[in-house]
């Protein structure tokens, strides 16, 4: 009887290893899952190689990256008086210029705001398109 109940105890305990084993791995598992996501692409490195190329057919980013990416810096808070994102006062007046004005100033700078936003290797329609991003927030 004592035997038994000894190879019954032995049992469960690996069976209650190899579950915890399992769990490890599991947990190993999700971790490797989210690792990816957890890294932070910068420009020049391999695993942006698809948004350094500038307007290449591949390399289009879209709006709100850019944005995020770039401008957030500055238009977020209104660093050296931006015009914020989303305030309709502050972009009433620059709206009046024309869209056209616009996109010329942000690809082409306008005193303090530099040109292209600081992103160099946005090609003219990846700024134009952050711009009417932008826009969208104060329509
Ligand atoms: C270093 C800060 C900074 C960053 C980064 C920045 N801006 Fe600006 N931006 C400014 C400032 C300051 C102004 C106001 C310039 C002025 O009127 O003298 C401005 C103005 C603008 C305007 C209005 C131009 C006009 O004619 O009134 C647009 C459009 C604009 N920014 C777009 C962008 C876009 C798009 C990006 C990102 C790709 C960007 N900005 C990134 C600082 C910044």
């Amino acid at each position: 009887m004592k035997n038994r109940i000894a190879v019954l105890l032995a049992a469960s305990l690996m069976a209650l290893v190899s579950a915890m084993a399992g769990a490890q791995t599991l947990e190993d598992e999700i971790r490797a899952r989210l690792t990816p996501a957890g890294s932070v692409c910068v420009v020049g490195d391999a695993c942006a190689s698809g948004l350094a190329t500038a307007g290449g057919a591949s390399g289009s980013r879209d709006a709100e990256t850019v944005y995020q990416t770039f401008c957030m810096a500055c238009h977020a808070t209104g660093v050296s008086e931006s015009p914020v994102l989303g305030n309709v006062e502050q972009w009433a007046p620059r709206l009046e210029k024309g869209i056209d004005v616009l996109y010329e100033n942000a690809i082409n700078g306008l005193n303090v705001m530099p040109p292209r936003g600081t992103c160099v290797d946005c090609s003219d329609d990846e700024i134009r398109a952050t711009v009417d991003y932008m826009l969208e927030s104060v329509q």
